[in-house]
């Protein structure tokens, strides 16, 4: 799945369509591979404390509380989507603290460390000087990160024509994975972030190659980088690096 930030914030506002988006088509499986590698990680590592950064509805998070259950923080700026979250979090009786705003916002003035920190298609939405300072808060409050992202390689023009062909066909393959609901996620979530990257305003979305991801978190104080093919996906393939401050 794809996010954005700037105009394209409001798809998370007005959850339905990226509800819809993220239950169907291939992020089925995308989110499977995702929680499940997030669950291995808590019993490998049995955080105590556990912080997730975007945390959205919780299609990545919830699922992976199932074994291992740490005390939980979720950051998350759309209180729509935050409200999903802590219901469930509740319900299941899992202690947790909530923060409604950005990832930027929270990390210019939270300092708490914490065991485990991930973030899962989040932080693509945010510029790269947010990114780097977010990236330095979180090697500063943790020994362990956990990003998943996918690998966008860096093109100079998005109307470059073998980009752009390479994208519309793209388009068409995660269309088409929608059915009943093809209308729904297709002018509610897809087209708006997709076609976030051709306007004239300053871009909407701010994906990485995972070569990138890593350099930057290098920079940010990481010591030791473990990445890994996580799912194919429609858009990009999707990749987990797990980043230690220490020697790992
Ligand atoms: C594609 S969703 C991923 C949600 C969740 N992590 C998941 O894997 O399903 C991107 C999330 O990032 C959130 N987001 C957007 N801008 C953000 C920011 N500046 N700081 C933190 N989260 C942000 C959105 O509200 C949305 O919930």
């Amino acid at each position: 799945m794809i996010t954005a930030g700037g105009d394209a914030a409001s798809v998370y506002d007005s959850p339905a369509a990226f509800r819809a988006f993220i239950r169907g088509g291939g992020n089925i499986g995308l989110y499977e591979a995702t929680s499940g590698a997030l669950r291995e990680l808590y019993r490998r590592h049995r955080p105590q404390r556990l912080l997730d950064i975007g945390t959205g509805d919780g299609m990545a998070l919830l699922p992976a509380l199932t074994e291992h259950r740490p005390a939980v923080g979720v950051v998350e700026p759309s209180a729509a989507l935050l409200a999903e979250t802590t219901a469930e979090l509740t319900r299941r009786g899992i202690p947790h603290l909530a923060w409604p705003c950005t990832a930027q916002e929270f990390t210019a003035t939270h300092t708490r460390r914490w065991d485990l920190v991930q973030s899962t298609f989040a932080l693509q939405s945010l510029p790269e000087a947010d990114k780097a300072r977010v990236l330095r808060w979180i090697a500063a409050h943790t020994d362990r990160f956990v990003l998943v992202e996918f690998d966008v390689p860096e093109v100079a023009s998005v109307w470059e024509p073998a980009w752009f062909r390479d994208c519309l066909a793209r388009l068409e393959r995660g269309l088409r994975e929608y059915d009943g609901d093809r209308d729904l996620v297709g002018a509610g979530f897809i087209l708006p972030v997709i076609l976030g990257k051709f306007g004239t305003a300053a871009p909407t979305n701010y994906e990485l190659a995972i070569d990138a991801w890593e350099a930057l978190l290098r920079e940010a104080g990481f010591a030791g980088i473990a990445t890994r093919r996580l799912a194919d996906y429609w858009w990009r393939p999707a990749f987990l690096v797990e980043a230690v401050t220490g020697a790992g």
